[in-house]
Parts: structure tokens; C-alpha cells; sequence
């Protein structure tokens, strides 16, 4: 992978792909929603209600009316902790929901995209996991995204699989929400130091998929933004950057006992996908970067 080959961010995907979205009110949907009009390719967005990912006959229907060349899922049940008490609805979504929308695509002749995580690993490995190890989910969440990567490549001949991580972008359902608002609570935040994996922003994982897809890239791939880092270290750079002048203390995990079991390194190499691309996916500080720029801006 090197710079003189060009980040991935850089958009290069042809125009003209009609494009169906599933999870319309997800940060990573909202930023297809946005971007794809701007490079010239139609976008399909049914309402969740309208196209529920667990509703084979819905999708059936909504594919048979809209023929789209490509359909990429960003419907999911994400809430780790409560799948551990709510596990049959989080394996309709994450797990026999990608399986009718990759049956479905393959009946109607679309390429399927799908995204899955990286707490499909257990963590215990000390060093960036690659698509060749072995999984092993220390929690149902993970569980069920792995079944979800399963049942997606038994049942469709044409898929992408992007493994992600620590999803960050427009929207309050992310780590980066949810310190700006803690921030704005506390003068001393406490953030946990031993669960390390890498910040990844829906621009990159946008730009990066259509990227993809125009090179005709199938199969399962790991698509972050590059390097890694705590939770700490992610608060503690994201709040400098914004101003706020809180004092954020490391602390363990068992200060803050919850239902699911986190990983402890989880981070990804995104070897395989910079190799197939002919390009680097931008660091995490990067991202951040851009992320807060792109915040401050809608507020002014
Ligand atoms: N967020 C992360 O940190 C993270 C980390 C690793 C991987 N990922 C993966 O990245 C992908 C995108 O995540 P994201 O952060 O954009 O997710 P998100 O913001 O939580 O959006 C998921 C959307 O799917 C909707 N949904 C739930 N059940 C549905 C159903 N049966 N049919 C249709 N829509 C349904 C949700 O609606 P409701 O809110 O009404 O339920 C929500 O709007 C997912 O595959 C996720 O598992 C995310």
C-alpha cells in the first residue's frame, strides 16, 4: 500500500448504477443518501418500514419494482449489550436479513453489499486480525454478525462483505455523539483504555465500497480507517480537537460493568482491500479530522 497510489477516499466510481439502500435512518445510510446523487447514480431508499430486512415477501416486492444493479445493506440491530437479552431479533436482523437480501439479489440479478464487524474476533490475538483468521465472538452480537457473513456467502454468488469498525458519521448513535454530549455534562470524563480497535467514518467506508464495487472486488474484505487506538486515546484526541478543554482519565473495563463482553484488540489490517484497490484507506486522526470540520460546519 503506498501514498503515491492515492487514498481511497478519493471518489473514482463511474456514475449511472441504480442503487437500493436498506436501513435508511442509519448514520452509514445517510451518508450513500448523500453522497451517491452527487456522482451521478440513482438512489433507492424505501422506508425500514416499508423494506424490513426480516420480511422476505418486502423485499422481494421492492426489488422486483425498483431492478436495482446493486443493493447495499446498511440495515442492522447494533445495540451489543441488549443482544445479549434480545438475541432471536438480533439474529432476524443481522443474520436472516442479509440472508433474504442476498437470496433476493441473487433471484433478481443484483450485486449484494453487506457489512458485518469486527467483534466477529475475540480480541486475544496482539496484532491486526486479517480476512485469513479464524473467528471466534466473545459476545451475541458478534455472534450474529458472523452468522450474517455465513449466510450471506451460501446464498449469494455475487457479494461484498465489509468488516468494520467503530462506525463514526452524521448521526447520534456513535462513540463521538455520545462523548461531545458526556463532555458537555462532565468536567472529567473517564473513558475505558483496554478495548482497542480503530475509528472508521461513513465518508471512507462510502468512498472505499463504491471504489469496490467499480473494480469489480468480490468477497469478504476488512475496510477501516488506518491505524488504531483506545477509546481513550480516540476521546482524548477528538475532544482536543474540538475545544473542549475536559480532563479524561484512563480507566479499565470492569469500571463500567456491562451485559456483552468487548474484545480487547480487534483492530483489522486493511491489507487485502489496499492491495485490491491500488490505494490507502485514510488514518482514524484523519478522519477525526475531517469529521469535525464537516460537524463545526452544519452548526455555523
Ligand atoms: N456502529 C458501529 O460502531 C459499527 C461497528 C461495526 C460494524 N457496524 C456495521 O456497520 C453497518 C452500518 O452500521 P450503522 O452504524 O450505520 O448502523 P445504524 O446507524 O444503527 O443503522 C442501522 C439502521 O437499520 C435499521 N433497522 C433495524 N432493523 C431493521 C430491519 N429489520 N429492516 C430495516 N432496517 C432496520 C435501524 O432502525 P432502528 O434504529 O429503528 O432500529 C437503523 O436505522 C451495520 O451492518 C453495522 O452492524 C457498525
Amino acid at each position: 500500500m503506498t501514498e503515491a497510489a492515492g487514498q481511497c477516499r478519493v471518489p473514482g466510481f463511474k456514475a449511472g448504477m441504480k442503487v437500493l439502500i436498506t436501513g435508511a435512518m442509519g448514520q452509514l445510510a445517510q451518508e450513500f443518501q448523500r453522497t451517491l446523487p452527487l456522482s451521478g447514480h440513482t438512489v433507492q431508499v424505501p422506508s425500514e418500514r416499508s423494506l424490513d430486512i426480516t420480511d422476505l415477501s418486502s423485499i422481494r416486492s421492492a426489488l422486483s419494482d425498483l431492478h436495482p444493479d446493486v443493493v447495499i445493506n446498511c440495515a442492522a440491530y447494533n445495540n451489543v449489550d441488549k443482544a445479549e437479552t434480545d438475541f432471536e431479533t438480533a439474529y432476524g436482523v443481522n443474520a436472516i436479513g442479509p440472508e433474504n437480501l442476498a437470496a433476493s439479489c441473487r433471484e433478481f440479478k443484483a450485486l449484494f453489499v453487506h457489512y458485518s464487524s469486527d467483534y466477529v474476533f475475540d480480541g486475544g490475538k496482539e496484532g491486526f486480525y486479517t480476512e485469513a483468521d479464524e473467528t471466534n465472538p466473545i459476545n451475541k452480537y458478534g455472534e450474529t454478525k458472523r452468522s450474517g457473513e455465513i449466510r450471506v456467502m451460501n446464498a449469494a454468488p455475487q457479494y461484498l462483505i465489509f468488516r468494520l469498525s467503530w462506525v463514526f458519521g452524521k448521526g447520534r448513535q456513535n462513540f463521538l455523539y455520545k462523548l461531545s454530549e458526556w463532555a458537555g455534562k462532565n468536567p472529567v470524563l473517564k473513558v475505558v483504555s483496554d478495548q482497542v480497535s480503530v475509528p472508521t467514518y461513513t465518508e471512507d467506508i462510502v468512498a472505499t465500497t463504491m471504489l469496490a464495487i467499480e473494480r469489480g472486488a468480490r468477497g469478504l474484505y476488512h475496510l477501516t480507517n488506518s491505524g488504531y487506538a483506545s477509546r481513550y486515546e480516540v476521546a482524548r484526541y477528538f475532544l482536543e480537537k474540538t475545544g473542549a478543554n475536559n480532563i479524561i482519565l484512563p480507566v479499565t473495563s470492569d469500571r463500567f460493568p456491562s451485559p456483552a463482553k468487548r474484545p480487547y484488540f480487534s483492530a483489522m489490517s486493511t491489507g487485502r482491500l489496499s492491495a485490491e484497490l491500488g490505494c490507502s484507506i485514510p488514518d482514524w486522526k484523519n478522519a477525526i479530522d475531517r469529521y469535525v470540520q464537516n460537524v463545526q460546519g452544519d452548526t455555523q
